[in-house]
């Protein structure tokens, strides 16, 4: 079943267009890796799916229905959660209170969710009295996680979670994708450790210039010489200069 799909969408910011006519799409179970050089438009690809983005041709559908243009508000209540790749905690509150914040939109009771996402991240019930901007890296990636998955969205979208982590927390990042996508959640990550994303996911995409360049499954990716060659540039991390 497709979760969510962005067929031929077309915007920018102001008069600059930066997406000129992407498509990919997510199935129920999956995880969707968007790889790409700097400026690709990769996170403007996912501001399009949040309605943080003016799109002025194509669609975004989620479960089959159209949500383009919906403002990030609403399209929250539609069950899209959404990582950013900075700015994506509160680091005065305590870890207990983010992950309460992520459940602002629930009506429910958010209780026994929050007992679900300390089961999933350990850490974090552990440090749930502690101020979130004293966590490590990898753990405040967890909280940024955590935060999002109070809603129990019908998607996930994470913008390079793994960034700026050392090689362990990394590893440790991607594991956490998987057990959250085994829980039953759909990924659409955008990744810099290009090799290691598309090695646990279904499936990617690689954007250029604002438009699909390659796809494939996660394996076919990997073993394009031409992708290979050009994003997955023999081990390093990234063909641009100096960011991991
Ligand atoms: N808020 C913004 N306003 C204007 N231009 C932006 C903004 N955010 C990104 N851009 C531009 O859009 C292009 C794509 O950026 P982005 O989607 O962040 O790339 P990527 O995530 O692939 O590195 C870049 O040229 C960038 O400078
Ligand atoms: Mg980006």
């Amino acid at each position: 079943m497709r979760v969510l799909e962005l067929d031929n969408v077309v915007g920018g910011y102001g008069d600059t267009q930066i997406l000129h006519g992407v498509s990919m799409h997510v199935d129920a179970g999956e995880i969707v890796v968007i790889i790409g050089p700097n400026g690709a438009g990769k996170s403007t690809a996912m501001k399009a799916v949040f309605g943080l983005l003016k799109l002025t041709d194509g669609s975004v559908l989620l479960d089959g229905e159209a949500i383009t243009n919906t403002p990030p508000e609403k399209v929250v209540r539609h069950g899209v959660c959404y990582v950013p790749q900075t700015g994506n905690i509160f680091p005065s509150l305590t870890v207990e209170e983010n992950l309460e914040m992520g459940a602002y939109v629930r009506v429910d009771d958010f209780k026994p969710r929050l007992k679900e996402i300390y089961e999933m991240f350990p850490p974090l019930l552990e440090k749930r009295q502690q101020a979130a901007g004293t966590l490590s890296g990898g753990q405040r990636q967890m909280v940024a996680m955590g935060k999002a998955l109070m809603l129990e969205p019908k998607i996930l979208l994470l913008d390079e979670p793994t960034a700026g982590l050392s090689p362990k927390f990394r590893g440790e990042i991607f594991e956490t994708v998987k057990k959250i996508n085994r829980a039953g959640t759909p990924i659409l990550m955008v990744e810099q450790n290009a090799k290691q994303a598309l090695g646990i996911a279904n499936r990617g995409y690689v954007l250029v210039d604002g438009k699909n360049r390659f796809e494939g499954t996660g394996k076919e990716l990997l073993n394009d010489p031409e992708v290979a060659e050009m994003f997955l540039g023999g081990g390093k991390q990234s063909h641009k200069t100096g960011k991991a």
